[in-house]
């Protein structure tokens, strides 16, 4: 993304966005969506299984497109973005974190942060030193994901994703394969990069607590967003 053409602009504005998957019978995830996402805010999600959660991140992440309606970033139509620009978007201005962590078996956890600043030809050791650190992972960054827990796999998929200091993290129930007390932990360090860095957050949850500790709070009831009761 390039610098916002006027500074009241949001992040991100959604105008009727419908998504239709395709297929022997059509499936449509989602119905006249519209949404700003301002920096720095955190917007919590919530809704069923099935509701439309993951194709709105994916929407907004520019891992799909949508069917209907104009996705704005930064001002711009979405649609105008060549695939050289997507990529760009997703890399430096995205940080996606997964319900199921999505580490790589074969790098140990200090390689599978490291990797997404590498692609991108940056490095920060001083911040890699300080967020590992807060997250309680210093002394296991140099085991395999399958040597730590979930938990710890987690607080390093958080780290990965905040280290390159995305404009917006979208989090597909970070904590939902996790427990109670270690999901707190987790929505935690994830409130406390974002109030430091001005990230944006964009939180798919289930949780009560992790959506209380977002700023605003949006409920997807078969594919429409509604205020959140
Ligand atoms: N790639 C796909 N192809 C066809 N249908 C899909 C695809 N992805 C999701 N869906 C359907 O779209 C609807 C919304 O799915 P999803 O966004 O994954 O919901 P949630 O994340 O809220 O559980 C569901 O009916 C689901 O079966
Ligand atoms: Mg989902």
């Amino acid at each position: 993304m390039s610098a916002p053409l006027s500074p009241s602009a949001p992040l991100l504005k959604l105008e009727k966005i419908g998504k239709t998957y395709a297929g022997a019978v059509p499936v449509t995830a989602l119905q006249e969506i519209d949404l700003e996402i301002s920096g720095g805010e955190r917007l919590a999600l919530l809704g069923k299984s099935g509701s439309g959660k993951s194709t709105l991140l994916n929407l907004l992440a520019l891992i799909d497109q949508p069917s209907r309606g104009c996705l704005l970033i930064d001002n711009r139509d979405s649609r105008t973005f060549n695939e050289k620009e997507a990529t760009r978007y997703r890399r430096h201005d995205i940080g996606f974190i997964f319900q199921f962590f999505n580490l790589l078996p074969t790098l140990t956890l200090r390689e599978n942060i490291k990797l997404p600043m590498e692609l991108l030809q940056q490095s920060d050791d001083d911040l890699f030193e300080q967020l590992t650190r807060e997250a309680g992972i210093a002394d296991k960054i140099d085991r395999y994901p399958e040597e730590v827990s979930g938990g710890e796999q987690q607080r390093a998929a958080v780290i990965r994703a905040l280290i390159k200091k995305p404009r917006l993290i979208l989090a597909d129930e970070p904590t939902g394969n996790l427990d109670f007390e270690t999901g707190l932990h987790i929505v935690g360090l994830m409130n406390e990069i974002c109030d430091t860095f001005g990230t944006a957050l964009v939180m798919v949850t289930h949780s009560q607590e992790a959506a209380a500790a977002c700023t605003r709070r949006l409920r997807i009831i078969d594919g429409r967003l509604m205020a959140h009761a």
